[in-house]
């Protein structure tokens, strides 16, 4: 440990909420808390466009052209991407308002996007429907995370990719880097161990640090044989 960097002792990650009734009530209080957050998402991103930097950080990754976005907000990735006409995209998130937005985006840009509403731990496709499953500041609002992998892997096909961005700390326990890892656990996040959940999910992947002092991460996870 040096002055700028935290001890290994302080990493620690959020205890997951106990039980499937627990963590129903974890999201429906982060929904109500997107509900209004879907009003400033646009101007909050243009006031930190950063954020925009971070989340493109997937296009170059896509492979093949069958798309699905998980928790894609109010869509401004899909804007990046979804008009391409070599892609065929779907896109799911659980709030409503959130979907009405993206929705109007892409009716705009003349985009032929399948969105819906539901949630990732219960995704409403089939086996291996999917080239690539893209996922963006989302993961550590997962109560479930296990069980968000398993489905997003589920509906990859084999060799397919996912495509993760969230916080997790950083690599070399920089002070920056731990704060704001700190920081988003103060506003409701989950914070986890993603690498470790790839493990378990059984995912291969590249971990890239991309930003916020190393704590923002862009994981590149390929779908193994079991
Ligand atoms: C912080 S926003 C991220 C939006 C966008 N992907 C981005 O990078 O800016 C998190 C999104 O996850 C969605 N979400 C939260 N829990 C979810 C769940 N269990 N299933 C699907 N979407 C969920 C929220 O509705 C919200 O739109």
């Amino acid at each position: 440990m040096g002055l700028l960097n935290v001890d290994e002792s302080k990493i620690r990650y959020t205890p997951l909420p106990l039980g499937r009734a627990a963590a129903d009530q974890y999201t429906e209080k982060m929904n109500r808390e997107y509900d209004w957050m879907s009003r400033v998402y646009d101007l909050f991103m243009f006031i930190f466009p950063r954020w925009k930097v971070w989340i493109r950080s997937v296009l170059p990754h896509i492979v093949g052209s069958e798309i699905l976005e998980v928790s894609f907000g109010p869509g401004y990735l899909l804007t990046r991407y979804a008009t391409k006409s070599y892609y065929r995209v779907s896109g799911i998130d659980f709030n409503k308002r959130m979907v009405a937005l993206a929705q109007k985006k892409m009716s705009k840009l003349g985009a032929m996007v399948e969105l819906r509403q539901g949630k990732v731990e219960q995704l409403p496709y089939d086996d291996a429907s999917f080239d690539t499953v893209i996922n963006t500041m989302a993961f550590t609002g997962y109560p479930d995370g296990d069980r968000a992998l398993a489905e997003m892997k589920r509906v990859l096909r084999h060799g397919g990719r996912l495509l993760l961005v969230d916080f997790d700390y950083p690599k070399n326990r920089n002070r920056a880097g731990y704060w704001l890892v700190r920081f988003a656990e103060k506003v409701g996040d989950i914070v986890k161990d993603i690498g470790a959940a790839l493990d378990r999910a059984g995912f291969a992947y590249e971990d890239r640090a991309i930003g916020g002092f190393g704590s923002v991460h862009l994981f590149i996870c390929t779908k193994k044989d079991d």
